[in-house]
């Protein structure tokens, strides 16, 4: 098959009639291991080089990746980060919710700016946000802010994530993306969505959808069926491309969105977002079996950073927050939001390592502690007086803990432009072996600053 730009991606195979297992451990999974943002995006961005096809698994437009390329930053949030190599394939696996407009939206802009997208294909099973599920985000953030006793507000990116993953697995009116095209089946689960959903729909005033309103389902539709013949041609079986993929010899990297701590399970639930965003969303959110994946590399800033609600130990409040904020560009990418800051937690930063079955460790934003004298790390809680070093994954019982650091030497000097271990200064690299040390995987990535070369290799 050839695509539009003329690159050349392997058509499907007649079938899937091959039998055995795939080949094991070729592949690569990419996980955050804080609460998002450790810049993931980066990370893939490197590895992609490797990889024949990169793969995203969870997650929607909730995430934020930021890769800069020779100079120019691009914001990605639908599209894996791999699209910024031509002729890779770059896949939406089925465990991501597409908001079918947004994809459009950062397709195009890739494209103005001249990158190739044409190896982008996105999977007929994935399921779709459409604009009730935004209103409905919105709504249920706004009815917990107003309610000051009970559970608390999420503090969600109000995309619509949650409420689309809840009717995924409530089933009785979700709408996949394959269903974009197939306009009787896209308005029956719409007219079915709109009965079911009514009580909430009425109150709709707000949400960043088409604007406020009553929700008409012929608008809708229509809406969506144009967006899904936009989208045809990039909409197949992903899982069937990602088999024939591996079984041809070709490695696959596995781009996680999110963080391990926001992930619907194993994260400080409730403040989590809805989808597996650990290394075992890869079998459940594209289809390939996790035995393919033989390295696993966990992405972690070198301090800790939050979006929204939700316990945060190592928080601070003071001018050191606010310097690390400037120095990391702590706002978010998706909603612009300051991020709240903390010291390095390892506490959490190890039991994130142990859920994934991390190999090895990509640290980022190094370059951010620049300047300080001395750096706190937290090496272990304190739960009602009693030390305790595990951490306990669940919101109530963590927002009690008292964080106990361990206070080692800051490094003076800018480190943006070290092109090496050795180039780094002595302190930086006694606060990476600390990191690994703790933690007891090789920190295998030292990332010093936004820009591809400013990336320490130690593999
Ligand atoms: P949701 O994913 O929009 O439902 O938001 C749930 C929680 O996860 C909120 O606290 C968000 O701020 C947080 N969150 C979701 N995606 C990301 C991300 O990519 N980076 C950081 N925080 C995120």
């Amino acid at each position: 098959m050839t695509t539009q730009q003329g690159t050349s991606i392997p058509p499907l195979a007649n079938s899937l009639k091959a039998v055995g297992p795939l080949p094991a451990g070729g592949c690569t999974a990419v996980v955050g291991l804080q609460w998002g943002d450790e810049g993931k995006g980066k990370a893939v961005d490197l590895l992609a080089a490797d990889h024949h096809a990169v793969a995203r698994f969870n997650g929607g437009a909730n995430a934020g990746h930021s890769v800069v390329v020779a100079g120019e930053r691009f914001s990605l949030h639908l599209v894996p980060s791999g699209i910024l190599y031509p002729s890779k394939l770059a896949i939406v696996g089925n465990g991501v919710v597409v908001d079918p407009w947004k994809i459009a939206q950062e397709i195009n802009g890739l494209r103005a700016r001249g990158v190739d997208t044409s190896g982008l294909r996105i999977s007929d099973r994935a399921h779709v946000v459409l604009p009730y599920h935004k209103a409905e985000d919105a709504m249920r953030e706004d009815a917990l802010t107003r309610h000051t006793k009970g559970p608390a507000a999420i503090g969600t990116t109000r995309r619509g994530i949650g409420p689309a993953y809840a009717d995924k697995v409530q089933r009785a009116c979700a709408v996949r993306v394959g269903d974009l095209l197939k306009p009787d089946q896209l308005k029956s689960r719409v007219e079915a969505a709109f009965d079911l959903k009514a009580p909430i729909l009425a109150g709709w005033s707000t949400g960043d959808g088409p604007s406020p309103g009553p929700m008409q389902i012929d608008p809708l539709v229509d809406d969506a069926l144009t967006v899904g013949r936009e989208l045809a041609p990039m909409i197949c079986d992903t899982t069937r491309l990602l088999h024939d993929t591996i079984r041809r010899g070709d490695r696959v990297l596995f781009e996680g969105a999110n963080g391990s701590l926001l992930d619907v399970d194993h994260g400080t639930y409730p403040f989590v977002t809805g989808s597996s965003c650990v290394v075992s969303g890869v079998g459940t959110g594209t289809g390939v079996p996790n035995r393919c994946v033989g390295r696993v590399l966990g992405v972690m800033k070198a301090y800790s950073t939050r979006v929204g609600a939700g316990p945060l130990p190592t928080e601070l409040h003071d001018d050191t927050a606010d310097r690390i904020r400037q120095r990391g560009r702590e706002f978010g990418t998706t909603t612009g939001r300051p991020r709240r800051v903390g010291w390095l937690d390892l506490v959490a930063v190890r039991y994130s390592v142990m859920i994934n079955g991390v190999t090895g460790l990509c640290l980022t934003l190094l370059d951010v502690l620049g300047g300080f004298d001395t750096l706190k790390v937290c090496t272990a809680y304190e739960i009602n007086g009693v030390r305790d070093d595990a951490f306990p994954p669940d919101a109530p019982t963590l927002e009690g803990v008292r964080p106990v650091y361990e206070t080692v030497p800051g490094f003076s000097q800018e480190i943006g432009a070290a092109q090496s271990w050795e180039q780094l200064p002595e302190k930086a690299r006694t606060y990476v072996r600390f990191i690994e040390d703790f933690v007891g995987v090789p920190v295998e990535i030292v990332s010093v600053g936004p820009g591809r070369e400013q990336t320490i290799l130690r593999v």
